[in-house]
């Protein structure tokens, strides 16, 4: 074993350097963007008090690190489970290591994740990170989800999302994914409605205030409302794209907290931050790939900041995307689009 810091947590994981699920403690470096962007989220909310709870929490760090790094009036109480046969030992070895003193608001449980998430009387704030889909865990986790609380998702699944295997989309995610370059949009697209049709069986209102794609995962944090009429109307924004669906219309984040969470990034998170504002403001589904279209058309790849340009001066929006190095997320038409490139 060996003693890892991320943030402001320190932890013992395998000596191994292979990541496999089967390690005695899970641990993946590659993930701790995926931390970063949690902590800071909710830093960047008002919420208050938080009961948190993470039922896969594998070597503990993301709590840790949330009883480390989420300021100081964000936690009420914070519960922790997995079921590896060593968790306990392991949590308990990294709080130690990690200068964490253990009280009544620090709850540890080694059990099924469902069974843990419905024996409790629910949280605010409850985190799935599982190997692959989330799909087991959201019936209990919506269950277990305060009126106002935030669910936050992460799938690794991505192959079934991106349409590799368009069968499992069917199966996981009752909808028919794209195959293209517009993949991992409309993968997390197909992601959010069906977390929010299981959300809908509870009279839950599932709306996305922060949501991407990067690696190998996505990630969509969603505000919990209840009521009928609000359920209906989330529903009302799905749909089809010809074949394609059905998937989420609505927006994949909240402005005003992306606008927060910018304001509040230290300098390793700002370009990311910085992309997501700006695709943020423009209200459209998918985006324009500038090669695809270069390719399909014949024409020279133009410069993508001057070309930005050329499009607001026609009078519409334009962005990158984090979801592809080679989009521009952009309400002018396809057809303009090309009548600009081409001059
Ligand atoms: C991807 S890891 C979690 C990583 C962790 N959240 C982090 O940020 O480092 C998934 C964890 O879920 C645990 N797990 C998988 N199925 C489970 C189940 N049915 N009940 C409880 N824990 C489970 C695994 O033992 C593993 O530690």
């Amino acid at each position: 074993m060996k003693t890892i810091e991320e943030g402001k947590a320190k932890i013992r994981i395998s000596e191994e350097s292979k990541i496999s699920r089967k390690l005695p403690v899970f641990y993946n470096p590659v993930m701790k963007f995926n931390r970063d962007i949690s902590i800071l989220l909710l830093n960047s909310l008002p919420d208050k008090d938080l009961q948190i709870g993470l039922p896969l929490s594998g070597s503990g760090i993301r709590g840790i690190r949330f009883l480390l790094e989420l300021k100081k009036n964000k936690i009420k109480n914070i519960s922790f489970n997995d079921n590896k046969s060593d968790f306990v030992k392991i949590l308990n070895e990294n709080f130690k290591i990690s200068n964490i003193k253990k009280n009544k608001d620090i709850i540890i449980s080694n059990e099924d994740a469902n069974l843990f998430m419905l024996n409790t009387s629910g949280f605010s704030y409850i985190d799935i990170d599982p190997f692959g889909t989330p799909n087991p865990f959201l019936d209990a986790a919506i269950t277990r989800l305060s009126r106002e609380g935030i669910l936050a998702v992460t799938a690794t699944d991505t192959s079934a999302l991106c349409g590799t295997y368009e069968n499992a989309c069917k199966r996981k995610y009752w909808a028919v994914p794209l195959r293209n370059e517009l993949k991992h949009e409309i993968g997390i697209r197909i992601l959010i409605r069906k977390v929010q049709l299981i959300a809908a069986q509870f009279d839950k209102a599932l709306t996305p205030i922060f949501s991407y794609s990067k690696e190998h995962y996505f990630r969509v944090f969603f505000r919990c409302k209840k009521g009928k009429t609000r359920v209906d109307k989330v529903i009302k924004k799905h749909g089809m794209i010809g074949k394609t669906g059905p998937l989420w219309f609505g927006s994949l984040w909240h402005k005003p907290l992306v606008k927060k969470m910018l304001k509040n990034a230290d300098p390793k998170l700002e370009k990311f931050l910085g992309m997501i504002m700006s695709e943020s403001e423009i209200n459209v589904v998918g985006f324009h790939d500038i090669h695809k279209i270069c390719e399909h058309k014949k024409l020279y790849v133009p410069k993508y900041e001057p070309l930005m340009e050329t499009i607001r001066k026609r009078g519409f929006q334009a962005s990158r995307t984090h979801f592809s190095d080679f989009g521009i997320r952009s309400n002018i038409s396809l057809n303009e689009l090309v009548e600009i490139i081409k001059n």
